[in-house]
């Protein structure tokens, strides 16, 4: 290669000063990357100096230092892994489930270290995350990383240093002037989840097996004998702990020693601190708890161990594990059970998922017996079979899914999946178009009472129509027994049949004829997101209210004027187009239309005239119909401001029910005060003038 070719201009000779440059320039970004979490140039840019180093390094192979960046690429396959035994054993954990297993771990470390302690004193605890991936044990001789080794039984490991060399989280070089002589740094690699989700993308794309959950994908990658595969997946590595170290001091606690890590360049997880006795500890579990799913990897619990050396070794171990530290764990959001049946729901399009039914399990701290298997590709995909013992997954409040299932565990008979060809509801042909993923029943809410159950709840539901009562459950029953067929007979209900259902006492029959009440008065996005068209989502309906301001345009709109709506693309458009060319649908607007559903036209969000432009208002009270969002969202609509507190720049102050002070400082400023009905003739007319104002213009 030319002199040219390089970037940076570089006098000949000086080969090896750039060469240094451009390794120390990318270990400050990987380490910028990696531990920091605070990425300092573009990929892009990144790349561009990794070549030009490759490059230099080709040609002038002498340049090549084993702690190149460069050499992180993996090299030739190995036969197998060489066992390596660790010199200082690689332990496990004791595990806690409860806030009593905790209180009892305090006590105990308390009851051992009475001797130097008053009773009083709560003990330093250094917690941190319990992370979901494998235990790695790193050597380090002076400075450079010599060898990497898997935990393995605790005593003997994997040697796995080709692979380790290719994590960019973690520096082939410890950072500073005077490194340890020996220092075995432990910690676990793990893989987040956004590259877990990108591995298994590639991995589908090319038709390989994907991998159950980030852990076995950290695992799997690790356990690469050729490296260049580990090279080309992501890996993480957090530091938690300590093997031989040689050379330089022991800090004297657990915290200072992860300080001292820092300092060294190694990854070292940020959420961790260092806390008193077990209710320290508890707040910090609760803490984690709360944050879990936000957190970019995925983890098992918290660890807590005693923060000072001294104490840790008073302490000691019993068996394999630590006395001074105790993993406390979450509830587990996966667990084994076996699939007893597999069976398909009809939802309100007629989309038809199939949902394995499933030996009851604990998982994700509630019992489950079904998990969705969302369609047809995904269990061929997966390979899931009635009879196969599967990992269940539930993960915060997603619901439960089948993740995947243990080939050793298939028994000779299981019995795979078929789709059936007719609606178990109604019997209609199940169709299946060629670009979609998803079969439908093709009955329509005619035919099929399960798309018309499903599109009745979805009419009824908080983000819909509202109609606060009218449960699922209440929903079918009406279905089932023919006292409703479209969402028009709901206002047509009246308290005799309501209260002839089962569990519906005369109360409860009111209470749901008040709210249907309450529900004719709603806005345009609402009615439009309450039809259940296809693909139109709450998002989509607010826009088309914006954009048309009332039904009947939305209702007469032309492909090409739908395009124009943010947030329409064809397929949206489209669906809205063949919603409204079935007479039934704009039967059913016109019908609920007369039943007397309103909203204020031109108010679904936009309302051209902005008739409120510069007024504010201030909402106190419960209005009798409209709820609070509902108001502010007119009233901003219409162009006026909502604000929380009453001043003399207050245009209106608009008050229900139970109005307390900010009523009593508007009548006090002399503020014009509005009910429901006067905001509502307000935003539709305007301020009326005043004669005065009138004479004087
Ligand atoms: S300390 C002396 N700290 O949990 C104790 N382990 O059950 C050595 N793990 O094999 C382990 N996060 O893979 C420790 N913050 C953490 C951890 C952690 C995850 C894993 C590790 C170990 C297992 C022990």
């Amino acid at each position: 290669m030319h002199a040219d070719s390089h970037s940076a201009p570089v006098a000949p000779g000086d080969w090896h000063a750039r060469a240094a440059s451009l390794r120390a320039a990318l270990d400050r970004h990987n380490y910028a990357y990696y531990v920091l979490d605070d990425p300092s140039i573009p990929d892009a840019e990144y790349d561009k100096l990794f070549h030009e180093l490759q490059a230099l390094e080709q040609e002038y192979p002498e340049l090549a230092t084993s702690d190149s960046p460069t050499q992180r690429v993996g090299g030739a396959p190995l036969p197998q892994f060489e066992q390596v035994r660790h010199a200082i054993p690689m332990l496990s954990l004791g595990n806690g489930f409860s806030d009593e297993d905790v209180v009892a771990f305090d006590k105990r470390i308390k009851d051992v270290l009475s001797d130097g302690l008053s009773s009083e004193t709560e003990i330093a605890y250094a917690t941190e995350l319990k992370f979901d991936g494998l235990a790695i044990s790193l050597r380090y001789e002076n400075g450079l990383l010599v060898g990497a080794a898997t935990r393995g039984d605790g005593a003997t490991g994997e040697n796995v240093t080709a692979n380790i060399r290719t994590v960019r989280a973690i520096p082939l070089r410890l950072h500073g002037d005077d490194p340890p002589h020996i220092l075995e740094v432990r910690g676990e690699v793990l893989m987040y989840k956004n590259d877990f989700a990108k591995l298994n993308q590639r991995q589908r794309d090319a038709g390989q097996k994907e991998f159950a959950n980030p852990r076995n994908a950290a695992a799997g990658s690790l356990r690469q004998l050729d490296s260049r595969i580990t090279a080309q997946r992501t890996l993480r590595f957090f530091t938690y702990g300590i093997g031989v170290l040689e050379g330089a001091p022991m800090p004297a606690s657990h915290s200072a020693l992860l300080d001292w890590y820092v300092s060294l360049g190694l990854p070292v997880c940020k959420e961790r601190a260092v806390v008193y006795g077990a209710e320290g500890l508890l707040a910090f579990y609760h803490d984690v708890g709360a944050k879990r799913e936000k957190l970019p990897y995925e983890i098992d619990g918290v660890v807590y161990k005693v923060d000072r050396l001294d104490q840790q070794q008073q302490l000691g171990f019993v068996s394999r594990a630590p006395r001074f530290a105790l993993a406390h764990k979450f509830p587990a959001q996966e667990a084994l059970t076996v699939v007893q049946d597999i069976e398909v729901q009809v939802g309100r399009t007629g989309a038809i998922t199939p949902v394995a039914r499933l030996a009851p399990v604990f998982v994700g701290g509630v019992t489950v017996t079904n998990a969705t298997l969302h369609n047809e590709d995904e269990v061929r995909r997966k390979d899931i079979q009635i009879g196969d013992t599967v990992i269940v997954r539930r993960a915060g409040d997603v619901i439960p899914e089948v993740v995947a299932y243990v080939p050793e565990s298939r028994p000779a008979d299981a019995k795979p999946f078929e789709m059936p060809t007719a609606c178990p509801v109604c019997g209609s042909p199940i169709v299946r178009l060629e670009d979609e993923a998803i079969a439908r029943c093709s009955g329509g809410w005619v035919k099929c009472s399960a798309q018309r159950k499903g599109g009745l709840q979805h009419f009824a539901s908080r983000r819909a129509m509202d109609i606060e009562g009218l449960g699922d459950q209440l929903i079918e029953q009406l279905v089932d027994k023919h006292v409703i067929t479209t969402a028009a007979d709901l206002y047509r209900l009246g308290l005799t049949a309501l209260s002839e259902l089962d569990r519906m006492a005369e109360k409860s029959a009111q209470n749901v004829l008040d709210a249907l009440e309450k529900s004719k008065s709603t806005t345009l996005a609402r009615f439009i997101y309450a039809l259940g068209i296809r693909h139109v989502g709450e998002a989509t309906a607010k826009e088309l209210a914006r954009h048309f301001g009332n039904m009947d345009a939305v209702m007469a709109a032309t492909e090409e004027q739908l395009l124009e709506v943010a947030d329409v693309g064809p397929v949206v458009a489209r669906s809205i187009i063949s919603f409204f060319a079935d007479g039934l649908n704009v039967e059913l607007v016109n019908q609920l239309r007369a039943a007397g559903v309103h909203w204020i036209e031109g108010a679904g969000i936009d309302i051209p005239a902005k008739t409120l432009a510069g007024k504010t208002f201030v909402l106190t009270g419960t209005l009798p119909t409209l709820t609070r969002d509902d108001a502010a969202q007119m009233i901003e609509a219409a162009g006026g401001k909502v604000s929380g507190s009453v001043s003399k720049k207050t245009g209106y102050v608009v008050a229900g029910a139970e109005a307390g002070s900010k009523l009593a400082k508007a009548e006090e400023l002399g503020i014009a005060i509005l009910d429901e009905e006067a905001l509502l003739a307000l935003i539709q007319n305007g301020p009326q003038e005043s004669p005065e104002q009138a004479v004087a213009e």
